[in-house]
């Protein structure tokens, strides 16, 4: 398959893109840097993704597009600039992406084009100890209406044949990037400990298996609309304190109060402040086997890599 791929260059795409190249397709990535992966063996092409350019016809030769653009959403404090920021890279994205797509939404063979868009499970707002699958509704903050829209504009490419997947996905896992790598050093300082009340649910997964399920729903063609990217055994911010401690071979009972994070994470820190326990009940369905269905199997392997 030829995949063109925006955000190739991020915490999940800079994975992706080797795991793609290694099953045999041809991949295509977009940036707004020059050079941005040297040694990588894919053509880079140098655009934005929110600016409607050149890089669409590219886009528009390939048979999918796995849409991982977005401007960071930890670490800032969301005035009405970083809210501009977070949405227009989403949603314009997004926009151009199917714009691209609906020049050309058939592959060469007929089949449909595919759109492996990302969202996140702030789609759901905080939802105390709910259950939350793929039917549940939005949330009404900030992050759902972003995810709302973000996910809305993929429609005019549904409505022209295009297959159409949303990956709703939950807090990434993995050693060199995200919360994670964040937290490691306090952990290790046996300085760690549940955030804020430590009731809240933090729905994770392993990078890996996120790159298990993108790839799951590009050469699947029963995938379509939204799938949870999450694991099937969700955790409570306390709990997830604890495997980490276990992990590690360190206490983990010194808790970090919502201020403190909000000092380190700027208002993403709501992400973690508040959560959702959210359950990938399409992938399930599907029959997509999560390599690291538990917190610690995905823990004792992350920390275990260099
Ligand atoms: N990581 C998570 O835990 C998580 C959770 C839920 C949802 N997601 C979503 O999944 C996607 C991939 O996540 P990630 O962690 O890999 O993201 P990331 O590393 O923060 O960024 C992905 C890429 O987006 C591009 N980008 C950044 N700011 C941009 C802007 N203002 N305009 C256009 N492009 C911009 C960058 O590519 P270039 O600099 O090469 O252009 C960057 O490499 C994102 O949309 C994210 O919101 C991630």
């Amino acid at each position: 398959m030829r995949i063109f791929i925006t955000g190739g260059t991020g915490f999940v795409g800079s994975r992706l893109v080797p795991h793609l190249l290694q099953c045999g397709n041809t991949v295509l990535v977009l940036s707004r840097q020059a050079n941005a992966v040297p040694g990588m063996d894919c053509e880079m092409f140098q655009g934005d993704p929110t600016q409607p350019s050149d890089w669409q016809s590219r886009a528009a030769e390939c048979d999918a597009i796995v849409n991982l653009a977005g401007e960071n959403i930890v670490g800032k404090r969301w005035n009405d600039e970083v809210r501009r920021a977070l949405r227009d890279s989403r949603v314009k994205s997004t926009q151009n992406c199917v714009q691209a797509l609906m020049r050309q939404p058939c592959r060469a063979d007929g089949s449909p084009k595919v759109l492996v868009n990302a969202s996140a499970i702030g789609y759901y707002g905080p939802h105390g100890d709910e259950e939350l699958d793929e039917d549940s509704p939005p949330g009404n903050d900030f992050l759902a209406g972003l995810c709302v829209d973000w996910e809305n504009a993929t429609l005019p490419a549904k409505e022209s044949g295009v297959r159409v997947v949303l990956t709703r996905i939950g807090v990434v896992l993995a050693r060199d990037g995200g919360p994670l790598a964040k937290m490691l050093l306090p952990f290790k300082l046996g300085l760690g400990g549940p955030m804020g009340s430590g009731q809240q649910w933090l729905s994770w997964i392993h990078r890996d298996d996120l790159i298990g399920l993108i790839t799951f729903a590009l050469d699947n063609p029963n995938v379509s609309g939204p799938m949870n990217a999450t694991a099937p055994q969700p955790v409570t911010n306390k709990e997830f304190g604890k495997a980490l401690g276990r992990a590690l071979g360190r206490p983990a009972f010194m808790p970090t109060p919502g201020f403190i994070l909000k000092f380190v994470m700027g208002d993403g820190a709501e992400i973690v402040l508040t959560g959702q326990r959210v359950l990938p009940k399409r992938a399930q369905l599907l029959g997509y086997q999560f390599r690291f269905p538990s917190l610690d199997e995905a823990l004792v392997e992350i920390l275990a890599r260099n």
